[in-house]
């Protein structure tokens, strides 16, 4: 269908005094007596296209003021005071009426109210800037590894070894309803792959398979966890980048971490600029000037014992108590991002115990080598590690756990076979977008979220 997308109509001046077509959705529309005026987005823009009907025109406009009505809009393109510029409509086509049932009538609805239309809620503003800021971030994250000779590679979303270990895999069968076994053994050698299969909570285990040969590479794709955790910031379905790189030690896993988050946070700020003025007057007052600030500071580091020692000196009364030991919670999470750096940091050096098998393991006997990146407003969203290169320290590990060995044979192998010191870690994609967009709900930076009791 021959049309100009309105973005170029705000951008191409040469458009100007000229005939165009434009599609679109009509998002307001006002009728008197002589003019009618609507309100167009088509999608590609954030400001919508103001059309301008001469009701002597003859032009039939009983359906076309109706919102939500899908148009093909004829006429001249003009400079307008308050628009930039405007269309003289010589010719409206209905494309698809919708009638007064459409739900989207008011200006402004609740993002509760919201969910419960995920299929329309993206004809808003709000979901509009959303996903637009969404795809510039995630082609800003692959801008960011190409540039540095990291290999994009695409592990297996199908899976039978359980990457965190926590237990959160979803199963995968092709077993019937009622389908019956003596035992687990029966059921998992009769089932498709003859072993238990689930999907993916993490591609580490088989980046590191590829770092370990191409030296450096990322990942760029859905992760699943069965966690039953109701919160803002979970998923069931989510979208996890995680680098991996040969010859790197803690350090460099925590440079590359910072210097990915600021090229894109620092993309959204140039590419985006409506959209993060959006968020900055609806969802987040100094939106703009907190990222601003982010990307031209130092990002904080503290180890987990340093961080443990200020949030038992805290003057809060936290709800899960806090000791050496205990895994950090959201609330502690933030107090650290918030209120001791108020800017994004690094906590490193886990105890052991409350961290996955692969690790590598301090010399003081107690820690490993893991980095969580904590940002104020959200929590965590970087989790990763340099991994435990040496083979028997990280059998010994995998044995304390009573993980099954043959199930990683293909990974112990990588020990066996020219070792080396490496690293990497997953960055949870909406976590991010939750930061740089200010929306404080996961849920609205994804399409069709995936959560517990809820798939539509
Ligand atoms: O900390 P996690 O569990 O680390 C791993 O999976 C490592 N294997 C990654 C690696 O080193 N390659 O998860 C990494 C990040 C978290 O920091 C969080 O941002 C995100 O993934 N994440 C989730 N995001 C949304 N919903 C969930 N249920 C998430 N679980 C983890």
């Amino acid at each position: 269908m021959q049309h100009i997308d309105i973005k170029e109509i705000y951008e191409n001046q040469e458009l100007i005094n000229n005939n165009v077509t434009v599609c679109g959705w009509v998002r307001t529309a006002r009728d008197s007596k002589n003019v009618a005026f609507i309100e167009l987005n088509d999608g590609t823009s954030l400001k919508h296209l103001q059309i301008v009907v001469d009701k002597n025109s003859g032009i039939e406009l009983e359906q076309a003021l109706k919102l939500g009505t899908a148009l093909k809009v004829e006429g001249k393109l003009v400079p307008s005071t308050n628009n930039i510029v405007e269309i003289n409509a010589s010719a409206i086509e209905v494309l698809g009426i919708a009638p007064a049932d459409y739900p989207l009538q008011k200006k402004r609805h609740t993002l509760e109210f919201m969910r419960t239309m995920p299929h329309l809620r993206l004809r808003t503003n709000t979901f509009n800037a959303v996903f637009r800021v969404r795809s510039v971030m995630a082609a800003a994250l692959h801008e960011f590894f190409q540039s540095k000779n990291f290999v994009y590679v695409n592990p297996p979303l199908i899976t039978s070894s359980d990457c965190e270990g926590a237990g959160e895999m979803f199963t995968v069968t092709t077993h019937p309803y009622g389908a019956t076994f003596e035992s687990a053994d029966e059921c998992y050698a009769n089932d498709f792959f003859g072993k238990k299969a689930g999907l993916s909570v993490s591609a580490q285990l088989e980046g590191e398979t590829a770092a370990l040969a191409m030296g450096k590479i990322y990942t760029f794709g859905p992760s699943f966890r069965a966690e039953n955790s109701n919160t803002p910031k979970h998923l069931a379905e989510f979208w996890h980048v995680e680098p991996e790189v040969a010859f790197a030690e803690l350090p460099d896993v925590i440079a590359l971490a910072e210097e990915m988050v600021k090229y894109v946070i620092g993309t959204v700020l140039k590419k985006c600029p409506n959209e993060m003025a959006f968020f900055d007057k609806f969802m987040e007052n100094g939106l703009i000037d907190r990222l601003t600030k982010l990307i031209n500071d130092d990002f904080g580091t503290i180890t987990y014992t340093e961080a443990i020692e200020l949030l038992k000196k805290a003057d809060v009364e936290f709800q899960y108590p806090v000791e050496w030991g205990c895994d950090l919670q959201t609330e502690h999470e933030r107090y650290i991002s918030e209120k001791i750096f108020n800017k994004a940091v690094f906590v490193t050096n886990y105890p052991k115990e409350i961290k996955s098998f692969y690790m590598k393991q301090n010399a003081d006997g107690k820690t490993v080598a893991a980095v969580d990146l904590l940002v104020p407003g959200v929590g965590e969203i970087i989790g990763g590690s340099e991994r435990e290169a040496d083979y028997d320290k990280l059998v010994e590990a995998m044995n304390i756990r009573g993980m099954n060995l043959d199930l990683y044979s293909d990974y112990l192998d990588l020990r066996k076979f020219g070792s080396v010191p490496h690293g990497g870690f997953g960055l949870g994609f909406e976590r991010l977008i939750m930061y740089v967009t200010g929306v404080s709900n996961i849920r609205d930076v994804v399409l069709f979220p995936r959560t517990v009791n809820n798939i539509r």
